[in-house]
This record gives structure tokens, sequence and C-alpha cells, in this order.
């Protein structure tokens, strides 16, 4: 083991990938395989698994390799517990990549999106890195550090409309890689936390479905990564041995926005990249302020006058129906009187 590489070895290692049925999950789970690990992949939906399982069977490097799934819903503890029952061995790595983003102003997300983004985003990854540590504290101590690898998201650090069911779960899901990190010391276990930027998955198409106008103009342009690209990043970084794995240059920046007491990648320069943001960070504010002010203003606008065409149409149709009776009673004395 390098001093910058090595500390995340896969070969020969047993991995478990909560999430690994489409995205970046089954990304990583590839890269893995064709590492010469031996690989579980966990998600809700079977025929997807069994799907990802195929394809993952035609990048093994030797017949010994194990390649499996188990179907569960992770927002459940006992399911947890079960998936690594079922596996019955002890996990030399966990990722809890599982996830996922419904956008949407607060006062507009319904109720069972809240409930599903708590589930599926923050109760997925406490419970099934919980149930990970258990099984792992009851092992043998390894020689080799163990791994529990979470995914957050870079608006973990920065927060803003439209991700009032996103943000703060991954901002809590950050919360839980610090204090896991420390309660993981007595067995090994080293804790990381990955926050990617934008990135080309089923996940990321259905976010920008319900995604707010002002959420895309706040955000900007930005660069969606192809979901293999990122995988190959994120294990590289993890090698290395970063504890925070960031997946381009904005979100490595933010980090500076939140440093808070988790480990710092390249430190001086994050911390001072911290102090030139507290200083540009209000001037943000404005500006985003601003664009918000306009966005009601026009939806505001855009009510009105709808509300106005329709007051209008219904009076055009009073009108018309008034219009219809009168020549109706016109035609009825008109017709009486050919008929007289
Ligand atoms: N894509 C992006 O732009 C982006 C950006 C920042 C962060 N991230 C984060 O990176 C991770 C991967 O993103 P992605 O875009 O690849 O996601 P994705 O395409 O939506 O895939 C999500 C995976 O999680 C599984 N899952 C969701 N809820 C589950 C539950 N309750 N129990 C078990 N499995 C569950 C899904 O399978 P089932 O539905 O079948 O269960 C699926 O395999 C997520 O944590 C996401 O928040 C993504």
């Amino acid at each position: 083991m390098g001093w910058f590489s090595g500390h995340y070895n896969l070969r020969n290692k047993l991995i478990v990938i909560s999430g690994g049925s489409q995205g970046l999950g089954a990304s990583i789970a590839r890269l893995c395989v064709e590492r010469g690990a031996n690989v579980y992949i966990v998600a809700r939906t079977e025929w997807k698994l069994q799907k990802v399982v195929k394809s993952l069977k035609e990048s093994i490097l030797d017949p010994d390799q194990i390649v499996g799934y188990v179907a569960a819903d992770l927002s459940k503890q006992a399911e947890c517990a079960r998936v690594y029952e079922t596996i019955g061995q002890v996990p030399d790595i966990v990722m809890c990549v599982a996830g996922l983003s419904l956008p949407g102003l607060l006062l507009e997300v319904p109720s069972e999106s809240f409930e599903t983004s708590i589930d599926c985003i923050y109760k997925s990854s406490l419970y099934f890195s919980v149930e990970a540590l258990r099984v792992i504290s009851k092992a043998p101590k390894s020689a080799e550090p163990r791994h529990i690898t979470l995914f957050s998201s870079v608006v973990a650090f920065l927060g803003f409309i439209g991700y009032g069911s996103y943000s703060p779960l991954k901002q809590a899901v950050r919360g839980l890689a610090d204090v896991l990190r420390q309660e993981a010391i007595p067995f090994n276990v080293k804790v990381e936390c990955v926050f990617p930027g934008n990135i080309d998955t089923e996940g990321f198409e259905n976010e920008e479905k319900t995604k707010p106008e002002i959420t895309k103009q706040i955000e900007g342009p930005s660069d969606v990564m192809n979901p293999d690209k990122c995988a190959e990043l994120i294990l590289s970084r993890l090698d290395s041995g970063q504890q925070m794995v960031h997946t381009d240059a904005i979100g490595w920046i933010l980090n500076g926005l939140m440093l808070g007491s988790s480990p710092r990648t390249h430190g001086v320069f994050l911390t001072l990249t911290g102090f030139i943001l507290s200083l540009v960070v209000p001037i943000w504010n404005l500006i985003v302020n601003n664009q918000i002010k306009t966005y009601f203003k026009k939806r505001e606008e855009l009510a009105a006058s709808i509300n106005n065409n329709e007051v209008e149409d219904d009076e055009q149709v009073e009108n018309d129906e008034e219009l219809e009776d009168d020549q109706g009673l016109e035609d009825e004395s008109s017709s009486s009187q050919l008929l007289n």
C-alpha cells in the first residue's frame, strides 16, 4: 500500500452495495466486479437486480468470484439486518448508495414524497450502515480496515429553494458519517462520505421532472457526469484515502462553506476557501433572494392572468348561453309563426 493509494482494496473483498440495481450503484458494482471483488447488490425491485447481476457475471475475473443480490426495502431496520443474515459473511466494504431526489417547493410537495424521501435517503443510510457495523462488531477484527461508505450530495453543503425534501436529509447523512466514523474506531472500520454532483442516471432524469424552474435557474447550467466515469473517480479517490469525497471542483469548494468537525480533503486550501466563501455568500444570498422574489412575482402575475381569462371565459359562456336562449326564443316564435 503506497502513501497515496491502496486504502480501499477491492480484490477478493466482499462488497455490499445498496442501490446497486441502477445508476451510480450499478456502475460502482460493475467496477468492483471487474477488479476482482465479490459483490452483492441490494435494492427493492427484484427484476432490476436480476438484470444487473446477469450483466455483472459477464465481467468476473475468476470463476470463484461471487456476484449476487438481495431484494429488500432498506428503510426498515429489520430488512437491513435480514440482508446481512442472507449474505451470511462479514462484509469488508459496505456502500450505502441508495437514495432519491424528489424536488419541489415545500408547500407543493405531497406528503407521501416527504415520507418517501425520509425513508429512502436517511433511514436507508442509517439502518443499512448501523446493521453493517453490528455484524462487523461481532466478527474478529481484521488486519486491514473495513469500510462503510455513505453517499450524500453536494447540496448537503448548500441547501436552496426546491430541495427541501432532499438537501436537509443529505446533510443528515453527512452528520451520520461523522458520528459513525467515531463509533466505528474500535472495530477498525473506516467511514467515508461521498458528495456527488449531477450524474446522468435514472434517478437524475426523474429528479428533473419535478424540479422547479427557480431551482434550475439557481443551479445554472451544470455538467452532468457519466455514471461509469463518476464511479471510477469515486473509487480512485477512496483508494487514495480521502474520507470526504467530491466528484467535481464545485463540490469541494462548497464543502468550504460547511467544514464542521468532518475530515478535510486538502484541508489548508479548503479552510482558506471557506474563509473566502464566507465573504462571498452574503452577496450570493442577495442575488438569489432577488431571483426568488422575481420568480414568485411572475407566478402571481401568471396566476392572476389565468384567473382573469377564466372569469372572461365564464362571462363569455354566460353571454353565449343568453344569446342561445334569446335565439331559441326567437326561433320558437318564428317556428310557431310558421306553424300558424
Ligand atoms: N444522480 C445524481 O445526480 C446525484 C447527485 C448527487 C447525489 N446522488 C446520490 O447518489 C446516489 C445514487 O444516485 P442515482 O442517481 O444513481 O440513484 P437512482 O438512479 O435513483 O438509483 C437509486 C437506487 O436506490 C435504490 N433504492 C431507493 N430506495 C431504496 C430503498 N428504500 N431500499 C432499497 N433500495 C432503494 C433503487 O432501487 P429500488 O427503487 O428498486 O429500490 C436504486 O437502485 C443516491 O444516494 C443519490 O441521492 C445522485
